[in-house]
């Protein structure tokens, strides 16, 4: 393990005032409603939930869920396997889905109709960072924080073989960091 940081892409303040942001336009967004769920995708969404839950002045409770699309690799199969559901009924609920990154979309298509047969009041979604280039499948990002080219990016939640995840900005990872 090369002990060099990753180069940043998007710094810990660029971050930070998007993510307060998004968060006053989810607030905004939501002021008539009592029962918003945010759903972090495991595991790669947790600094983000984290962050973005405790801007928003509105009531909301906190679920989380595990997918699996990639195995060991770093190529999108395409396929994606439910690995943990939520907990908590969300029959009726206004639901926010909070994705780390969107790359093909083949994760987040597939989460939205598999919560949409929970039968919620409405699904959204937030997602810190896009790769518009990759993306393989249509599917909308109501609260979007950054688009980015096809690098594999890493840090605030991020990984690369489950290293770097705890870095406050989002870098970009070289083969030497790995
Ligand atoms: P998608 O199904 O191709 O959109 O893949 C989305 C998932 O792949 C994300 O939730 C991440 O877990 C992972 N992923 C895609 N690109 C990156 C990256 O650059 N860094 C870290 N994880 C990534
Ligand atoms: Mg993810």
């Amino acid at each position: 393990m090369n002990i060099e940081s990753p180069e940043v892409l998007i710094s810990e303040d660029d971050i930070q005032a998007r993510v307060l942001e998004l968060a006053e336009k989810i607030s905004a967004d939501h002021e008539d409603s009592s029962n918003l769920v945010m759903i972090g995708v495991l595991k790669g969404s947790f600094i983000f939930l984290a962050d973005l839950s405790r801007r928003l002045s509105i009531p909301r409770t906190i679920e989380f869920i595990a997918v699996s699309s990639y195995g060991n690799g770093s190529v999108s199969s395409g396929a994606v396997r439910l690995v943990m559901d939520v907990r908590s009924n969300i029959e009726g609920k206004h639901v926010l889905i909070v994705e780390d990154i969107v790359d093909t979309g083949h994760t987040l298509k597939y989460l939205i109709s598999m919560l949409k047969s929970h039968r919620p009041a409405s699904v959204k979604t937030a997602a810190l960072v896009r790769k518009a280039e990759s993306a393989e499948v249509d599917v909308t990002i109501d609260y979007l924080g950054f688009d980015i080219g096809e690098e594999w990016v890493v840090g605030y939640g991020l990984d690369y073989g489950e290293q770097h995840r705890t870095l406050p900005y989002i870098g970009v990872v070289k083969p030497s960091d790995t």
